[in-house]
């Protein structure tokens, strides 16, 4: 689609990016997805330990493909679908809104932490929080270690 600019409109989804699931347990979930060579990227920590509360696992180059948080689960938290740059972001607000889907806005525009995306997060019909946003940095070499953040 990236090329096809005549047939774009709506909020302009690209590609399905990543998926954040809630699990009580997120080490397990991280080694699980690690022993079938998914690489940990990003990792949020309980301060103080190495104990993960959030996990962000790679195959395809980028921070994530899946992340698990802490939390009552097996639950889905969103799915993410990458627009062409931070610009659509207002743009895709702009275009729900005009078609009166201006109370599916969740959260943001703004930029996470982790991954260091620009994003906003919105709900579509049956309550599924779909995040659009523009795609983050590459981490291609495999000695990168992953990148720890404090819990607080
Ligand atoms: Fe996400």
């Amino acid at each position: 689609m990236l090329g096809k600019f005549e047939q774009h409109r709506g909020l302009l989804p690209l590609r399905l990016d990543h998926f954040q699931l809630f699990t009580p347990n997120v080490p397990d979930a991280v080694r699980f997805y690690m022993d079938m060579g998914f690489r940990l990227s990003e990792y949020m920590a309980v301060d103080g330990t190495d104990t993960p509360v959030f996990g962000f696992l790679q195959r395809k180059g980028n921070p994530h493909d899946i992340v698990f948080a802490n939390g009552t689960g097996p639950r889905l938290h969103h799915f993410a679908f990458v627009v062409p740059d931070a610009a659509y972001l207002l743009y895709a607000c702009d275009v729900a809104g005009s078609h009166g889907f201006s109370d599916a806005l969740e959260h943001g525009p703004g930029r996470h932490g982790p991954g260091h995306a620009m994003f906003v997060y919105l709900r579509d019909p049956d309550g599924h929080r779909i995040e659009l946003f523009a795609t983050h940095y590459q981490v291609m070499d495999i000695k990168n270690e992953p990148v720890r953040w404090e819990a607080s």
